[in-house]
């Protein structure tokens, strides 16, 4: 196997030749390649990772096209395909030939792949690292060479990236936590201020699950396990990133079904100025990377590889903050990939945060692409502190129970000013609760008399492939309505038009709610 700058050095000849660069990561040792598929771009191998129900590669590209050559491993031809986002057009240009699928990018995206007969193929194309650091110098911090981490992933290496860490603290000043390729199993991470983490292509830290290893953060109920704020920041920090191209595996399935004892992986926790960029996070035990009590978070570039069989595996969750960007983002769970929620000082997870509950407001989600069995993108169900000014954009739901939805289940808080604008449902499948729909806007009475209202919700320039078996829903309940919602340019594959009333809309179910209307 080529080492990662090998294949770059490879890469900058033909780079003279095509214009463009390609980065392809060696695998880390711990995981296994794929049985379907095997990958190409331009001509350089791309490892495929095997994972439980699809496969996914990644790589990064920049300065030039890049034409990805997809081999069906255990196939002599493949019959049909998709490419979703479908809205890229890439099922239109893409060409077959024998068992292999060749595709053109222009730019960086990120793409399941769905050829008839086997499992999906997540394909996550970034763009060329900036900013890479050095791997030592003046404001490095080298978990390895500094700090003596085992880059081989047989013992422990909490002492040396916690030590790794609080000397980049005591600096301060954009000092750099710096990791190498290679496995690191690590106990709770918590980044101070003006400290970055930096993983390395090739590097994978690992959550053991060994519940004395970590702090005992909080005990979710509906899993009746003990959990911790694995990677998280320090109470009242700033200025935190967290960047590159490595792996931060929660190791999920062994947490919950041998180690009882899961993780919120990456939790950016009462900070400010936080930026998350790069990183695969996979196998999620419990939610994944969950921005809470902070304000001013970016998180970029984030693959959320998560099972399709383990529950309460949500992907990005955004909890309690302000000012919250989740951009250019693939996230798979069987639990809602993408979703925002409040809650009060007493809810499980809750009870160890710092400070006191907040409302959430002005979170913007865009350019994300969701698979998920329960919702694409969602407000709530917990909202019990306000949600305000939730925007998902430009955003695709690959396959959901339930495409876009508002629940507020929990809580007498209003959900309001909620917009999905440029969005796809493009398929949906099963069903959440009885619901299999495009659209779930609704309050539920989750617990007796604790209802509150939903308002001004705005749908605009939807395009709906798959509608789904049961009624959309614009509904309330007695004492808490539904209100000021407007839709307007939802185009429907089943039509081939832009539906014109909400019967069309399938939306049905509208008890408790005012003020309805279709626009356009
Ligand atoms: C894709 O790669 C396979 C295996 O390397 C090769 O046989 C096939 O011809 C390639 N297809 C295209 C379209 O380049
Ligand atoms: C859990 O961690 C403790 C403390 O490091 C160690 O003594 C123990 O052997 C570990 N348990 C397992 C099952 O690895
Ligand atoms: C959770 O941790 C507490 C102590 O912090 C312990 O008493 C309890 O048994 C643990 N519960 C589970 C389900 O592991
Ligand atoms: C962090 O918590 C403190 C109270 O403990 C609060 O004053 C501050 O606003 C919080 N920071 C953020 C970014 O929410
Ligand atoms: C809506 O209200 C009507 C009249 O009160 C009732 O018959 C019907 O069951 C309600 N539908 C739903 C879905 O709650």
């Amino acid at each position: 196997m080529r080492a990662v700058g090998q294949v770059l050095t490879t890469f900058l000849c033909a780079a003279y030749a095509t214009g463009t660069i390609i980065q392809s990561y060696n695998p880390v040792p711990i995981y296994t390649e794929s049985g379907y598929f095997s990958l190409q771009a331009n001509g350089v191998r791309v490892p495929v990772h095997a994972f439980d129900g699809y496969a996914y590669a990644h790589f990064s590209f920049g300065d030039g096209p890049v034409t990805l050559n997809i081999t069906s491993k255990q196939q002599t031809s493949i019959s049909s395909f998709s490419i979703s986002p479908t809205r890229l057009g890439l099922d239109k240009t893409a060409v077959i030939s024998a068992n292999s699928i060749s595709v053109t990018l222009a730019k960086p995206e990120y793409l399941i792949i769905h050829s008839s007969g086997v499992e999906e193929l997540i394909l996550a194309a970034d763009p060329l690292e900036t900013n890479v650091p050095p791997s030592s110098g003046t404001g490095i911090f080298n978990v390895v060479s500094q700090y003596g981490a085992d880059a081989s992933g047989t013992k422990s290496s909490t002492t040396a990236f916690q030590n790794a860490i609080r000397a980049a603290g005591a600096r301060g000043q954009g000092s750099i936590v710096y990791v190498p390729p290679g496995v690191y199993p690590v106990g709770n991470l918590v980044l101070p201020s003006d400290v970055s983490l930096y993983l390395a292509p090739s590097s994978s830290l690992r959550f053991t699950a060994n519940s004395s290893e970590y702090t005992t953060d909080w005990k979710k109920t509906s899993q009746n396990l003990n959990g911790t704020e694995w990677i998280r920041t320090a109470p009242g920090s700033r200025n935190i990133k967290i960047f590159g191209r490595g792996t931060i595996d929660a190791n999920g399935k062994y947490a919950q079904q041998t180690g009882k004892f899961i993780a919120h992986a990456v939790v950016p926790l009462n900070t400010t100025n936080f930026v998350f960029d790069g990183p695969v996070i996979r196998d999620g035990g419990s939610w994944t990377l969950v921005p809470t009590r902070s304000s001013y978070v970016t998180i970029n570039h984030a693959k959320v590889f998560n099972r399709m069989n383990l529950g309460e595996n949500d992907a990005v969750d955004v909890q309690e903050s302000q000012h919250v960007v989740v951009k250019n983002t693939v996230a798979i769970s069987l639990d809602d990939p993408f979703s925002t929620k409040t809650w009060d000082a007493t809810t499980d997870i809750a009870v160890s945060y710092p400070g006191v509950p907040q409302p959430i407001y002005d979170v913007t989600f865009s350019n994300c692409l969701a698979w998920t069995h329960c919702y694409g993108f969602k407000v709530g169900q917990g909202t019990l502190q306000e949600q305000a000014k939730i925007r998902f954009e430009d955003s695709t739901v690959y396959d959901a129970a339930v495409g876009l939805g508002v629940h507020h289940k929990w809580g007498y808080a209003t959900a309001e000013d909620i917009q999905f604008k440029n969005m796809a449902v493009e398929k949906l499948h099963g069903n959440n609760d009885g619901h299999q729909t495009w659209l779930a806007v609704f309050v539920q009475e989750g617990h007796p008399g604790e209802i509150g209202t939903i308002s001004r919700v705005n749908v605009e320039n939807v395009r709906v492939l798959t509608r789904g078996t049961t009624a959309a829903l614009v509904q309330g309940v007695d004492g808490a309505l539904v209100s000021n919602v407007e839709l307007r340019d939802v185009w429907f594959q089943d039509l081939e038009r832009v539906a014109t009333t909400l019967a069309e809309m399938s939306i049905t179910q509208t008890n408790f709610s005012s003020n309805v209307v279709v626009k356009g």
